[in-house]
């Protein structure tokens, strides 16, 4: 089948990669250096958000199928021209992805539908900035600082410190609604629900490092690297999850109208008294798909376009539900100064194979110039992804792979995957205020 892959980053690589892989030739718009080198793969140079370019790319080059990467495109109604032009579509329309560019919506669809989540405070209009101060010094410790709208995975602080919160929370609270959050202590997953709008597969979860430095310390990044499949998401967590959160997700859903073909990626936080959401986004998870994609079984092609036709195979379903036999870690190498500025252009001087026997190499935006000088784009500019029978020695082939990325300044996290929880040191006091 002819497959569009919408996007540019790493995520974007890694699911062109894996469809090519499977035998379907595959259009990625725009792509980047990694892309442009896949076999059965070419780059188009349009932008991706633009309805009306992308509904006519899709005509003139008889794509079967588009998979969209990355939220923006969605938000901006790509999804909804598709389907009106008679064009089969991975990912929601612009209503539906209200649950990932509004955190305010997206809480008041939790708290409706009784989905176990952090207990919120929400802040807006005339007042908003001393009704906060109130609130900040009521509640001493770790609070968590939500801006309501899309920010790239930069939106939240986590502080104890009331000069900190407070500042953040006027600047956000200059242009959007500011949500206040308890500190939940625990251990991340991302989970993903792949829907045909009625029934869905629930894929092996992964586990982000959202953190900019080791040891989970700094400022909140997009993802520095992910662990698939988390090795604590056994049997027993997983079908608390379903049960918890991802059934009252997709009834919820189909109940109030937003059920969609696409996937469902539920932040979760697993907490001592069970697992609870911090999040929706409707598209996957860059970089867990890096780690992801590759330790899941053949027919990924056939369960998209299933899920865009409204016509999941319960076959397939079983498949990709099952446990896989092997684990992935990726190493996001990033740009120095990345969450902050960056330079963009950085030439790199080294890089492993895109397939090698320790794993593989995922490109962000890179671009190859006329010399051949491959160049960086972005924050985050590769994902190393090692593989292995397990996640110690996947841990340990992605090490390398990131430790061979030379440029100057690269940067990784070199405790991926290693275990661990966040401790919590405040205590929740909303009184006064209207919190669910
Ligand atoms: P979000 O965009 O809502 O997923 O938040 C980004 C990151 O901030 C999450 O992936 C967590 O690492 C962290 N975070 C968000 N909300 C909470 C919370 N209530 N308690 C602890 N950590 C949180
Ligand atoms: N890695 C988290 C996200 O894609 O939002």
């Amino acid at each position: 089948m002819k497959v569009m892959v919408l996007g540019s980053g790493g995520r974007e690589h890694a699911l062109s990669w894996k469809l090519a892989r499977e035998g379907h030739e595959m259009l990625c718009a725009p792509g980047n250096a990694g892309t442009a080198e896949l076999r059965g793969a070419r780059n188009l140079p349009f932008d991706p958000e633009d309805p009306a370019a992308v509904v006519a790319a899709a005509r003139e080059t008889g794509t079967e199928l588009v998979v969209v990467g990355p939220e923006a495109p969605l938000v901006a109604g790509v999804a909804d021209a598709l389907r009106a032009a008679g064009l089969p579509c991975f990912g929601p329309g612009a209503a539906a992805a209200r649950l990932e560019s509004s955190k305010s919506f997206a809480r008041a669809f939790m708290e409706r539908r009784a989905i176990p989540c952090a207990r919120t405070a929400r802040f807006s209009g005339p007042g908003a900035g001393t009704e906060l101060e109130r609130f900040v010094a009521a509640n001493p410790g770790r609070l968590v600082l939500k801006k309501s709208g899309l920010a790239a995975g930069k939106g939240v602080l986590e502080s104890d410190d009331p000069a900190e919160l407070l500042a953040f929370g006027r600047s956000v609270l200059a242009d959007d609604e500011l949500l206040a959050e308890e500190f939940l202590e625990g251990f991340e997953l991302s989970v993903f629900g792949v829907s045909d709008g009625k029934e869905y597969a629930l894929l092996p979860a992964a586990r982000d490092h959202k953190k900019a430095y080791e040891g989970d310390a700094g400022p909140n990044t997009g993802g520095m690297g992910a662990v698939a499949p988390e090795p604590r998401a056994d049997l027993a967590l997983m079908d608390s999850i379903r049960a918890r959160l991802v059934e009252p997700t997709f009834s919820g859903m189909s109940a109030e109208g937003l059920a969609y073909r696409g996937v469902v990626f539920l932040g979760v936080m697993v907490t001592a008294s069970g697992p609870k959401l911090l999040e929706y986004n409707v598209r996957f998870g860059d970089p867990e798909t890096q780690s992801l994609l590759p330790i899941l079984p053949e027919g990924f092609g056939e369960l998209l376009r299933g899920a865009a036709e409204g016509r999941l195979d319960p076959a397939l379903v079983r498949a990709f539900e099952s446990r896989p036999e092997r684990a992935a870690c990726g190493f996001v190498v990033a740009a120095p100064g990345y969450p902050g500025p960056y330079p963009k252009g950085i030439a790199v001087r080294s890089l492993p194979e895109a397939e090698n026997p320790r794993g593989l190499m995922f490109h962000a935006s890179t671009t190859r110039a006329s010399d051949g000088i491959l160049h960086t784009g972005g924050g985050r500019c590769f994902a190393a992804v090692g593989l292995g029978a397990d996640s110690a020695r996947a841990r340990e082939n992605g090490l390398a792979l990131a430790a061979a990325v030379d440029f100057d300044g690269a940067r990784f996290r070199r405790d991926i995957g290693a275990l661990g929880g966040r401790k919590r040191n405040g205590t929740w006091n909303s009184e006064g205020l209207s919190s669910g």
